[in-house]
This record gives structure tokens, sequence and C-alpha cells, in this order.
């Protein structure tokens, strides 16, 4: 059983998060057509000490952006322009990635790839235009097993043309960490384990930087909850008991709102599903919310705690939560050309089989491959390279599927950089709301297929996001001409 640290520290952390509806609803809601000026910001990467566990328990030594973790919300609007200084005051190069945010390729902040890192005491200038609303976040794309694992990320908020009604926007950016018992990162990154079964799974799941106890409320509110997983290798399902929650976007796009299926709403690394829910207990309530992915081991994220104040409202709020969208274009299935992706390896896998029993060359490509640490493969390659030879050239403004077919023991999250893709079947069964998605989990022995227009001309990652198995070799890039 996980233990989420809250339950051995006598605290009450009342968390309020951080909250976008408090700056949007003070914006005119006609949008003004011009233009606004550049939105200017600076990112200092330093270590910094900051309290995961909350008063009373010791600080954390971490990796920060500006010395907070998470690191600074930015909150734009759709066609801003964002212009991002990152200072890099630690002592190994870094880079920013901008995840989900369709930048040009130049900006996507991959290493070797789209550019040298930003090496100890220099900084480095992002500058781009940001063409979608949604939920997105920002991470190093640099030793990110460690980089992420110590702290390093921060949310990105891009605001919507017309917002729904709301009472409250708040960001839940949640990590999950792997502490000792003196509230100290383990350093066993890279741990041989964690590379060729899960990822890094860790033992203290904090919510925008602090272990959580409660969520407070009033009742009657209907509140948007825009939730980030930024952790290295843990998956959630989230279950709000007693509640409703709807699903109105996943990874920033608009989607059909429904209900989440029995399995709660999953969020693998680095995906975001943003909620509506309406605060329908009475003052003094508690209900908790509950991650089951693993049901053997289920454990309390936090409780969502009603305060005493009389409900805001009676009925709930009377108002359309299906949100605009953006402008995406639509993949042709019938012109699209299809290519099959095949993800193997690790332990239980084809790979491993082959290893064993398969013939001598195979065993010694094989060997070779686990020496230098590789151990997942798509279509056959395993890299650790940022620069690896493209797995496709795809020719932009050309729609294409993927189909993609996990042939391993593990899930999968799968992430292209650059673009949304539609979630158009999985195991060969459509899919119902054919969503949107920039990263799509995939299931032990599933197949899912996407379908996309490929994007802006440029080499762009694909890769799994857990970040020991992108390490391990679970990596590769898609270039678009
Ligand atoms: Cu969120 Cu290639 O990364
Ligand atoms: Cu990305
Ligand atoms: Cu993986």
């Amino acid at each position: 059983m996980l233990s989420n640290r809250s339950s051995g520290i006598s605290k009450r952390t009342f968390l309020t998060g951080t909250s976008a509806a408090a700056a949007a609803l003070l914006l005119p809601l006609g949008r003004t057509p011009a233009a606004r000026p550049v939105q200017e910001m600076r990112l200092v990467v330093v270590p910094a000490r900051v309290s995961l566990l909350g008063p009373g328990a010791p600080d954390t030594s971490v990796w920060s952006f500006s010395g907070q973790v998470p690191g600074p919300q930015i909150l734009l609007r759709r066609g801003d322009r964002l212009r991002a200084v990152v200072e890099n005051r630690m002592e190994e190069g870094t880079t920013v990635h901008w995840h989900g945010v369709r930048v040009p390729n130049a900006m996507d902040g991959v290493p070797y790839l789209t550019q040298m890192p930003i090496e100890p005491g220099t900084s480095f200038t992002y500058e781009f235009d940001v063409p979608d609303s949604g939920t997105y976040w920002y991470h190093p794309h640099q030793r990110s097993v460690e980089q992420v694992g110590r702290g390093l990320y921060g949310p990105l908020i891009v605001e919507d043309d017309e917002p729904i009604r709301l009472d409250r926007d708040v960001t839940w950016i949640l990590d999950d960490w792997r502490l000792t018992a003196g509230g100290a990162i383990r350093s066993d990154f890279y741990d041989e384990h964690d590379l060729t079964t899960t990822g890094r799974l860790g033992n203290t799941v904090t919510l925008n930087g602090r272990v959580p106890e409660a969520f407070r409320v009033r009742a009657g509110e209907r509140i948007r909850l825009r939730l980030i997983n930024a952790a290295n290798a843990r998956i959630f399902a989230l279950h709000f008991e007693e509640h409703s929650p709807w699903i109105i976007a996943l990874d920033g796009q608009a989607v059909e709102p429904h209900e989440p299926g029995p399995e709660g709403i999953v969020l693998g690394p680095a995906m975001r599903t943003d909620i509506v829910i309406d605060m329908r207990g009475r003052p003094g309530d508690r209900h908790g919310i509950v991650d089951r992915f693993l049901p053997a081991s289920a454990y309390k994220v936090l409780d969502i705690a009603y305060d005493d104040r009389p409900p805001l409202r009676n009925q709930p709020l009377d108002a359309p939560i299906r949100l605009a969208g953006n402008d995406i274009e639509e993949p042709d299935l019938h012109a699209a050309e299809r290519h099959k992706v095949v993800f193997d390896g690790g332990a239980g896998s084809g790979l491993m089989r082959r290893m064993i029993h398969g013939t001598a060359s195979e065993r010694a490509r094989i060997r070779n491959m686990f020496q230098q640490g590789l151990v997942w493969t798509i279509n056959g390659v395993a890299t650790k390279s940022h620069t690896p030879d493209p797995m496709l050239t795809l020719r932009s403004g050309q729609s294409f599927v993927l189909e993609m077919q996990n042939d391993t023991t593990f899930h999968h999250p799968i992430h292209l950089h650059g673009h949304f893709f539609r979630v158009i079947a999985r195991n060969g069964k459509p899919t119902q709301f054919r969503e949107w998605r920039d990263t799509v989990n995939t299931a032990p022995g599933e197949r899912v297929d996407i379908a996309f227009v490929a994007g802006k001309p440029g080499d762009w990652m694909f890769h799994c996001h857990i970040l020991e198995h992108q390490e391990a070799g679970m990596m590769s890039v898609v270039r678009v001409i």
C-alpha cells in the first residue's frame, strides 16, 4: 500500500490550488482583437528547498523552476506570444519542452535535436505564439528521469476564448516522489529494475508540490479542475467518491463532455484531463479522492472538504460545459497513409524470450542492446539518442494513421511532439469520442490507432512518457518535411 504520508503527519493542509479563474474572471469576456504585448517571463533553473511534506516535516532539496515546485503557472491567452528566458543555475545542462504546445520545431526544447543544452551559467530564450487553448505543462527534456524527477516542471494554461461558466478554475499538478524517511529524494535514479519494469514509482504523492490532505470547497460550487500528471511513471485512476465529475478536455483539447467509465479518470504520465464538478455535498461533508489504478494498493490522494458556508446555490448551475475547442486539421482517413508501430521489450516480452531462445545472431544483438542499457524498442529499434534516424518521414499537410501495437506486459503512455492526434480505435474498435490527444496510453497487449495531419516541418520526438522507458530506449523521431 502506498503511504501518502499525510497519515503520518498531524496537520491539516487546506489546498486552494492555483486559480487560473481568479485571474481569468477579471478579464473582459469579449476578446479585444488588438494583439497583446509579448508575454515575458523568466524561469530560473535552480536547486531549492521546498516543503513537500508540509509544516512540521522536514523540507526537501529539489531542482526547481524559480525556487518553486511546481514552477510558476504560466497563464496565457490563445494567440499570445510567450517569451521565456530560461536561466540555468544548475551544474548540468538542461532544456525546456512545452509539452503539448504546438511550437515551431526550433522552440521544442529537445537537446541536440532542436537546440543545444542550456549549459550551466547560461540562458536561452524561447519565443513562440501559443495557437491553442488548454491545459499544458513544461519540463526539461535533458536527463528527464532525474531532472523532472527532482521537481522540474510547471503548468502552462491557455485560457479559452469563450470561457464556460464556473465558480473556480483550479490547476492540480500531480507528482509521485520516492522519498527517504527524512523527506529527502532518494538518489536511485536510473535504477535497473525501474528501467526494465514499471518505471520509477515513488512512495509520496503531491498535488501542486505538497502532500495534500483536503481540498476545501463550498457546497453548490461548480469547479473546473485541470489535472496534470507530472510523475515519471505513476499512472493514476482517480475516483471522486460521491461526486460525478464530467470530463471536458483531454490533453487540453475539448472532448464531448462525458462521465468517466468505471476505470475512473485515468491519467498516465504527461497526460491532462480537465473535469467539471458540481459540489453537491452539504456543508461539513468530507469525501475521498482515491487512486485505484493498482487496485490492490488503492489509496486516498486527498479529501474534498466542504466548509460550513451555506450552499452557493441549491440547483447545479444550468450552463453548458462544452468547450469551443481548437482549430486542429482533420485527418482524411481514406487518404491517410498507414504505418505500423510496434512496442516491444521489458520483462516478459518477446524481446526477452528471443534473448534466450533466439538465433545466435539475435541473441548477440539483444545482449549488445542490454549492455547499453536499452531494453525497450519501437519497431525493433532502441536508442538513447535524441537524434536517431527518423522512424518515419511524413509530408506536412498529409494524413497519417499509426497503428500502435503494445507487445509488452507494461503500460506505455505514448507522446508525439508538436501534434495532436485523434485516438480513433482501440483493438480495432472505434473509440466513442475520437478524442484529440498528444499522449495516449497503450495497455499491455493493446493496439491503439491514432490519426493526424503532419504539422510543422521538423524532427519531432515520439516516445513513451514513462521517463525510465524513454531512457531505456523507447524513443524515436518523426520527421515532417
Ligand atoms: Cu513531455 Cu518529449 O515530452
Ligand atoms: Cu511534448
Ligand atoms: Cu513505456
